[in-house]
């Protein structure tokens, strides 16, 4: 049986790794790779950190806006998927490749698996909410990372198919700490104590895009000080555009993307980190690092009601207030499953497909 995974965002690899070592234990899987991202930091930094084989198509549809970027991967994936014609097409999280990979299947009624199913922000001028939506009600198969994400999908009708997983990210983390631990150097390149310094992403639209978002952010970091930010290109572009990128840089250390395996340790070794990203909340809590979270909501409620995640928008005054007196108080629990969850999604994958009487 052959699957095809559809990947080409930073987020999608770092889930891609996990399952793509499940999935080769009993199936022939074929990657293909949109190339959404590109620059080395954002895209095979990570095949080579996490042990990812090489895509065995790379369709090269690089950046543009939304709908350019998404029809571009589309069409080219239909022309992999009708040359391939593999058994299920399975998609990774919200990016617009996501979306491309999810429509390319199911028009061509290819049966389609979401990991990272669910997930649900209610702001549908946040594009990967739209992503999703339309990602998970094209799915036959909706592998969830929490009991909300299952909660979620009830409520908008979709329960058949739907499985609780938990989180492929638990697993990525699991295989590659002690390997990050031996193999990476961030801390020491860049001068940097343990517990010395807090960690930062920004990279959301609703941040990027909106300067006084961007500048209130920015205003907090410079405030906070001792502050390590890997910055997404599509920041630091924004950030000059703005011209507050050169102040910025004398009081916060600004740095390339770092790979995964150098994300880990500055995530580990944080004091605090402050972020938007989903993934990087996440890791913040497997991890045991006290988050604050740079939106006004989240996916990953569980983060908060647990107390080790804060929601602190993009306001300059509430983001330094909060840096300087958020103490994480609750228990953690085993929210996003315990590392199990890329065999689970082997397993649902096998059972969907010989399952007697399946779509063709
Ligand atoms: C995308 C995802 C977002 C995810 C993020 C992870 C969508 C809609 N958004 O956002 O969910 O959290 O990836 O990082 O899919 N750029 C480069 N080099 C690269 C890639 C991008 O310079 O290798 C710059 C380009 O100027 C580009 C901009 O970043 O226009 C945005 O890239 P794009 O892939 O469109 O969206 P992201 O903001 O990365
Ligand atoms: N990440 C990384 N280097 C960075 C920033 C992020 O390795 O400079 C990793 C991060 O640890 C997580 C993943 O990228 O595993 C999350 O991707 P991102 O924040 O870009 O997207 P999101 O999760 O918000 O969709």
């Amino acid at each position: 049986m052959k699957i095809a995974t559809v990947v080409g965002a930073r987020p999608n690899f770092v889930k891609l790794a996990p399952v793509s070592r499940q999935l080769r234990r009993g199936f022939d899987e074929i990657i293909v790779h949109t190339g959404q991202h590109y620059d080395y930091l954002m895209d095979k930094v990570f095949f080579d950190d996490l042990g990812i084989p090489a895509p065995d198509y790379h369709l090269g549809a690089g950046s543009g806006p939304h709908g350019r970027q998404t029809g571009e991967m589309l069409s080219r994936i239909e022309e992999i998927l009708l040359k391939e014609r593999p058994d299920l097409v399975l998609v990774f999280g919200d990016t617009n490749s996501t979306l491309a990979g999810a429509l390319a299947a199911s028009k061509l009624h290819i049966p389609l698996a979401h990991v990272e199913a669910g997930l649900r922000s209610f702001d549908r001028r946040m594009p990967e909410e739209i992503n999703r939506i339309l990602t998970d009600h094209c799915s036959d198969l909706l592998l969830c990372p929490t009991k909300t994400a299952v909660e979620n999908l009830r409520r908008e009708g979709l329960a058949e198919g739907v499985f609780l997983t938990g989180d492929v990210m638990v697993d990525a983390q699991r295989d590659c700490l002690r390997i990050a631990e031996q193999r990476s150097s961030a801390l020491s390149d860049r001068g940097l104590e343990p517990g010395g310094y807090a960690l930062a992403t920004v990279h959301r639209a609703a941040n990027t895009d909106d300067p006084a978002r961007l500048k209130g952010i920015a205003g907090a970091l410079e405030e906070i000080g001792d502050v390590v930010f890997p910055c997404h290109p599509r920041t630091e572009k924004y950030l000059r555009q703005l011209g507050i990128w050169d102040r910025l840089s004398r009081r916060v250390k600004i740095i390339e993307p770092v790979g995964y395996l150098d994300m880990l340790m500055l995530e580990r070794h944080a004091r605090l980190i402050l972020t938007d990203s989903g993934g990087v909340q996440k890791e913040a809590y497997l991890l045991g690092v006290p988050c604050i979270t740079l939106r006004d909501e989240t996916e990953w409620v569980e983060t908060v009601e647990d107390g080790w995640n804060v929601l602190a928008g993009a306001d300059e005054g509430r983001i330094v207030e909060l840096s300087r007196t958020f103490r994480p108080t609750g228990a953690k629990r085993d929210v996003f499953g315990r590392g199990d969850a890329s065999l689970k999604t082997a397993q649902r994958i096998a059972e969907l497909l010989e399952a007697p009487g399946r779509r063709p």
